[in-house]
């Protein structure tokens, strides 16, 4: 089922966002087919790792995307830039729709459209300098030619924090950090307008993977550049993203902003991912309990009947295992304004212990599902839900709030 795209002004976006979004996928779908057979191969299933998403992205906006292993996040990516061809729904880049696109038309939108990679050292032809990986996309896109191009890729080299210098030295020959940064110098070479980030840090020690982040957030106020940055991880996307799109087994669960995932998760996965997010300050830290999720990851070629998440849920245990979140399939409905669930219950979720104690929200009472969890509920969490610290009210979800910072636009 399509749901309407959400407006990204109201979860915060940034605030020149214009009326077209730069990127806007309807009802997309992408299936990788299953087959058998050796001589007659014949198609038995698909492995369907993207199942019907509805996302925008304003122009200059980070929308961080998250999710488990395998639950679709780079197929999505991927997707978006038409390195796949859509099983079903619509892909439109700045009013464009690239679908179906082909040939020359292609070319010219692929252009605007980049991506980093998640390893550095997987990603880069070993066989290329520095110099000769960030000039090829140029080349091939026939972009600037001999001395104007080395000028370039010099500067690009400059510009990602590299000695221009080094443009004659082999992959090899730099730290993983560096090698991150000549991705970015690549993925900037031909002035795109979106740079789908996949996982760009998780291959990174964790000392430098702030330094990339903060040449991702400084190269955007630069270059006025769109994020679709993927992670696996709540805690990478929480500063660099205007909004963040929860994902689960090739379905949207959560679309909010930043700042309103983090202080007031609806969707109990995200609660769940929220809670192996450490929070830096050692009493409340000390409280927190990670709710580990109970259960096999679904396989994508035969997901769950109802809601994706019904094998795995402990609010559905809470409740008593209503027959509902099998039956039938929820849809991203709004909660508020720019805060959209796929969960028959969401509101269940607002002020139960698990949230207020992954949000660190101080506060006392008796939150309203924890009133009466089953045994079976009792045993899906890592630490009993009696004894957290009890609700609070909601924080408000501000259009205003979810944004932590300004950007310098040029
Ligand atoms: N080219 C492909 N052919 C067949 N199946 C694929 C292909 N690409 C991805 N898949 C399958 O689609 C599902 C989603 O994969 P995808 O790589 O998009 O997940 P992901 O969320 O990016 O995972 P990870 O965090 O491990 O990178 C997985 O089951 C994967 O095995
Ligand atoms: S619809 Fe039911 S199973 Fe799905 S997330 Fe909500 S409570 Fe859990
Ligand atoms: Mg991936």
């Amino acid at each position: 089922m399509t749901t309407p795209v959400l407006p990204a002004q109201a979860a915060g976006a940034p605030a020149q966002a214009s009326a077209t979004p730069l990127v806007s996928v309807e009802g997309l779908r992408m299936y990788f087919e299953i087959t058998s057979g050796v001589l007659l191969s014949r198609h038995v299933g698909d492995i369907r790792a993207v199942d019907g998403i509805d996302l925008s992205i304003e122009k200059g906006e980070t929308v961080g995307l998250v999710g488990e292993s395998g639950c679709g996040k780079s197929t999505v990516g991927r997707t978006i830039l038409r390195l796949y061809r859509p099983t079903a729904g619509r892909v439109v880049f700045d009013g464009q729709d690239i679908t179906y696109a082909e040939g020359s038309t292609l070319r010219a939108v692929r252009r605007r459209m980049q991506m980093i990679f998640q390893d550095p050292y997987a990603s880069l032809n070993p066989r290329m300098t520095a110099a000769g990986i960030v000039s090829e996309p140029m080349e091939i896109h026939n972009f600037a030619s001999g001395r104007e191009r080395r000028e370039r890729v010099r500067d690009l080299l400059a510009t990602v924090g590299l000695d221009p210098d080094y443009g004659d030295r082999y992959p090899h020959e730099f730290s993983g950090g560096q090698r991150q940064r000549i991705g970015v110098a690549r993925a900037l070479a031909l002035h795109p307008d979106l740079i789908v980030a996949d996982e760009p840090i998780s291959a990174l020690d964790v000392s430098i993977q702030a330094q990339i982040i903060n040449l991702l957030e400084r190269l955007q106020g630069e270059f006025g550049l769109t994020y679709l940055f993927i992670a696996h991880d709540l805690s990478v996307v929480r500063h660099i993203s205007d909004r963040i799109a929860v994902m689960y087994l090739g379905k949207i669960v959560e679309l909010t902003g930043s700042r309103a995932l983090y202080e007031r998760p609806l969707h109990p996965y995200s609660v769940a991912l929220l809670s192996a997010v450490p929070i830096p300050d050692p009493a409340v830290e000390g409280r927190r309990r990670r709710i580990i999720l109970t259960g096999d990851v679904p396989s994508p070629s035969n997901p769950p009947n109802g809601c994706r998440f019904h094998t795995r849920c402990w609010l559905r245990e809470r409740l008593g295992n209503p027959d509902r979140c099998v039956a039938e399939e929820p849809v991203l409905r709004e909660m508020t304004a720019g805060h959209a669930v796929a969960c028959h219950f969401a509101e269940e979720v607002d002020g139960t212990a698990e949230q207020v104690q992954v949000t660190g929200r101080p506060g006392s009472g008796t939150p309203r599902a924890a009133a009466g969890p089953t045994p079976a509920a009792a045993g899906s969490m890592a630490g009993e839900a009696a004894g957290f610290p009890a609700a609070a009210p909601a924080a408000p979800a501000s259009p205003e709030g979810d944004r932590p910072r300004l950007r310098k636009r040029s």
